[in-house]
C-alpha cells in the first residue's frame, strides 16, 4: 500500500490563499509609509525650513525702510537653514544692533557643532542698549548636516529679533550682482548703493543712482 497523501496530506490546496492577507498587507505598508514620512521630517536635516532673504545679512544695516523692524518670531521653534545672497551661517559674534532688518540681530553664543557631533545646544544672543548678549535665547540647537550646511532651532524668538547670516565662504558672486564679500558679509562695489529706504530684492543687493525708485 503506497500513501501518496500520508506525507502532504494538504495537496487538496496546493495554493496559498493571499485573500485574506491582501488588506492587512496594504494596512502595514500604508503605516510604513506615514512612518518614513514621519521620520524624515523628524530629522532636522531634512525637515527646515529655508530662510533666504539677503537682509539678514551681517552687513545690511537700514532702519528706514517701511516695514522696519522685521521679526523673526514665526520661526520659533523651527529648524531654519540660512541660504542664498544673506549668507549660510549664523555669526559666532556680536551683530551691533539694527541690523539685520530689525533691532536686535540674532548671533551664535558658542562654536558651531562638526558633522557627526549630533545637536549642540546653547545660547544665542543679541545686543540691545548697546549691550552684546543683553538678549539671551536659551536652548538654541545647532546641528551639522551631511551635505555641509547647518540648521538652527530657537525657541521663543520674540519681536523685534531677527537672525543674522552672513556667508561661511565668500566669493565673488555670494552677495549677488554689484556687492562684494568681505569675511562674510556683504557690503556694496565702489561706487553702488544699497538702498536705505527700502528692503533690496531676493537677487540684488545693492544699485546704482537712485537705489530707493530704481527697486
Ligand atoms: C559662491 O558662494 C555661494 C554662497 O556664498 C555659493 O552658493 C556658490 O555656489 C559659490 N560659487 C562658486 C563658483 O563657488
Amino acid at each position: 500500500m503506497f500513501h501518496l497523501s500520508y506525507p502532504f496530506p494538504n495537496l487538496q490546496v496546493p495554493c496559498w490563499n493571499w485573500d485574506p492577507v491582501l488588506p492587512f498587507l496594504f494596512k502595514i505598508s500604508i503605516f510604513f509609509a506615514f512612518f518614513l514620512c514621519y521620520a524624515t521630517h523628524l530629522d532636522p536635516c531634512v525637515g527646515y525650513l529655508e530662510i533666504s532673504s539677503l537682509w539678514r545679512n551681517i552687513g545690511f544695516y537700514s532702519t528706514s525702510f517701511s516695514g522696519f523692524p522685521l521679526c523673526d518670531s514665526g520661526y520659533s521653534g523651527q529648524w531654519i537653514r540660512l541660504t542664498g545672497i544673506g549668507g549660510d551661517v549664523m555669526p559666532e559674534f556680536c551683530i551691533p544692533s539694527y541690523h539685520c532688518g530689525g533691532h536686535c540681530p540674532l548671533y551664535l553664543g558658542f562654536s558651531h557643532p562638526n558633522l557627526g557631533d549630533g545637536i549642540k545646544t546653547g545660547n544665542a544672543y543679541c545686543m540691545w542698549k548697546g549691550y552684546c548678549g543683553e538678549v539671551v535665547l536659551s536652548n538654541t540647537q545647532v546641528l551639522a548636516c551631511p551635505g555641509g550646511y547647518y540648521v538652527y532651532n530657537v525657541p521663543s524668538i520674540f519681536c523685534q529679533v531677527t537672525f543674522s547670516a552672513m556667508h561661511s565662504v565668500c566669493n565673488d558672486t555670494s552677495c549677488g550682482p554689484l556687492a562684494q564679500c568681505i569675511t562674510g558679509a556683504c557690503i556694496c562695489q565702489p561706487g553702488y548703493l544699497a538702498p536705505a529706504m527700502i528692503l533690496p530684492t531676493h537677487d540684488s543687493y545693492c544699485c546704482e543712482g537712485k537705489c530707493d525708485s530704481a527697486f
